[in-house]
């Protein structure tokens, strides 16, 4: 799919990678080499409000050195996706194969991570053998699952789930081989087992659909508060939190988590992620952002809610795609491993105040602004109009920004002319060159670039209008109506599908 990037909001602190428009800005001002801060990372930034921030992560995407990288030095936390789930430790009633989850506790020990353990009894992702036991066995092969896995791991994981969706959407307990052999009762076996092999982990139940008000979280809370007053040992409930724009926010969630934390528990946000239909666009991000900003704040305002777990964060490496055909993006970084305006409205929510600070402000808010200066989009040339303007609140400057255009070149040259026919900041200041796409996509295969040689541009400004121009040095023919960025509108609008750059880092639109 397309690589979704990013649409700034004003508020947004900067990004890592924006860092080195930073350095120029400061330097600017200072009048001399300035070094910038490294900026916090998410979990820097949740341990400072006493929690941590994590991912899921998976064995196969531990070979890619960008993603590892990130992984290691971004979240303080990691969950197994899969490699700690039965069927991968316990193939054959007796035969365990830790290997998998090992790698990832490793891992996790080497970069100073802590590791949920996911997830010792749950329906799915079970072998086949432990629905074909007789009843009266399973609670020993649960037992015996348990004890091996939880003692393999004791002291490299910090919590488990120990039951994983014990619940159907009305808050019926859900048919499993465990339920169908002991009842409810499994529940605080598996408990118990757990709490004996490692007395030291968190003990949790997880669930999904859990995080707002509604019939199967009072189904979790009716279960949790019985096992407490049972003695069952019991720690904390994990709250998936697989959400998707299109079915609105968890009613409630603050006071959801509340209620629970008022039992005496500890609340994770244990899978969270945000998926959308595909195509994203601005709006799904925009909305998607806000979810993930309003799960941020709502652990914050929870005392006991411990941490929040991304489901993996990268779209790359998503579950969503193959789960729930036609959709997708649902993580904080796209597949490119580009933050997405969610991972700055996680930073903001977390209290991310760097930018009017030691990162030098906030290049990065910009938008760009477009008309089309051309009424007949099948002759010799393309001349689109530009406004940058900068809405943040510190100066921008304006040799660190680049503005991509996006279109076809169709047949012909492919090579071109590019012209800067006026503006207001002087057309010797604004520079200009047609680039090829590496791989083309639809509507582009070059884009033109538009940089600037030196000034900056105040908070609110605009440079005005930008008047430009190519061709191909063999003066052929474009047809302009399928390109990216055309649009035949012919006042200036807010254009999404043009890109701006800081520091060579998206700031603004959604690359084709
Ligand atoms: C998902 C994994 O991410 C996938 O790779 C796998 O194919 C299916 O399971 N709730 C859970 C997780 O508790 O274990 C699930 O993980 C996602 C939903």
């Amino acid at each position: 799919m397309n690589l979704v990037k990013l649409c700034r909001q004003s508020r947004a602190p900067g990004l890592p990678a924006l860092l080195a428009g930073a350095l120029a800005l400061a330097t600017t001002l200072a009048g001399g080499p300035a070094a910038a801060a490294p900026q916090d990372t998410l979990h820097e930034l949740a341990a400072a409000q006493g929690r941590y921030f994590g991912s899921a992560t998976d064995n196969p995407e531990l070979s890619d050195a960008a993603y590892t990288a990130r992984l290691g030095s971004e979240f303080g936390q990691l969950t197994p996706g899969n490699s700690m789930k039965w069927d991968t430790t316990e193939p054959a009633r007796g035969r365990f194969d830790f290997a998998k989850g090992d790698v990832i506790t490793d891992f996790a020990r080497q970069h100073g991570q802590t590791v949920r353990g996911h997830t010792l009894v749950w329906h799915s992702q079970l072998p086949g053998w432990v629905g074909s036991l007789p009843p009266a066995q399973v609670e020993t092969a649960m037992t015996d699952h348990i004890t091996a896995e939880a003692t393999h791991y004791r002291g490299a994981v910090t919590a488990w789930d120990v039951v994983n969706e014990p619940f159907n959407e009305d808050g019926t307990f859900r048919t499993s081989p465990f339920y169908t052999a002991l009842g409810s009762d499994y529940i605080a076996s598996a408990l118990r087992a757990a709490h004996a092999a490692d007395p030291d982990a968190r003990l949790y139940l997880n669930d999904y659909n859990i995080e707002g008000l509604g019939a199967k979280s009072d189904a979790m809370y009716a279960l949790v508060r019985d096992l407490l007053d049972e003695g069952v040992p019991l720690d904390g409930v994990g709250m998936q939190a697989h959400l998707a724009v299109q079915y609105g926010f968890p009613y409630e969630m603050r006071a959801n988590m509340q209620r629970f934390a008022d039992l005496g528990l500890d609340v994770a946000v244990t899978e969270l992620d945000v998926r959308m239909q595909l195509p994203a666009d601005a709006a799904k991000l925009a909305t998607q952002s806000s979810y993930y900003r309003q799960v941020t704040e709502a652990c914050l305002a929870v005392e006991r809610c411990v941490g929040i777990t991304v489901w993996d964060y990268t779209d790359k490496y998503s579950w969503v795609p193959s789960t729930f055909p036609g959709e997708g993006a649902a993580n904080l970084y796209d597949d490119g491993l580009l933050p997405k305006p969610a991972y700055t409205a996680v930073r903001t929510a977390l209290g991310d105040e760097d930018d009017g600070g030691e990162n030098g402000g906030d290049p990065g808010a910009l938008k760009v602004r477009y008309r089309s200066g051309d009424s007949s989009p099948g002759d010799n040339q393309i001349k689109p109009g530009l406004q940058l303007v900068n809405t943040g609140t510190t100066p921008v400057s304006l040799p660190d920004v680049t503005v991509r255009y996006w279109f076809t070149g169709d047949n012909g040259a492919s090579t071109y002319g590019t012209w800067c026919d006026w503006s207001p900041l002087g057309c010797a200041t604004v520079t200009h060159r047609v680039a090829a796409l590496g791989s083309p996509a639809a509507g582009a295969d070059h884009y033109l670039e538009v940089g600037f040689g030196s000034g900056s541009l105040a908070p609110g400004a605009s440079t005005g209008e930008i008047q430009l121009r190519l061709s191909k040095t063999d003066w052929s023919d474009f047809d302009e109506s399928d390109d990216y960025s055309h649009t035949t509108g012919t006042s200036y609008a807010d254009a999404p599908k043009i890109g701006v750059y800081v520091g060579g880092e998206p700031v603004w639109g959604i690359e084709p």
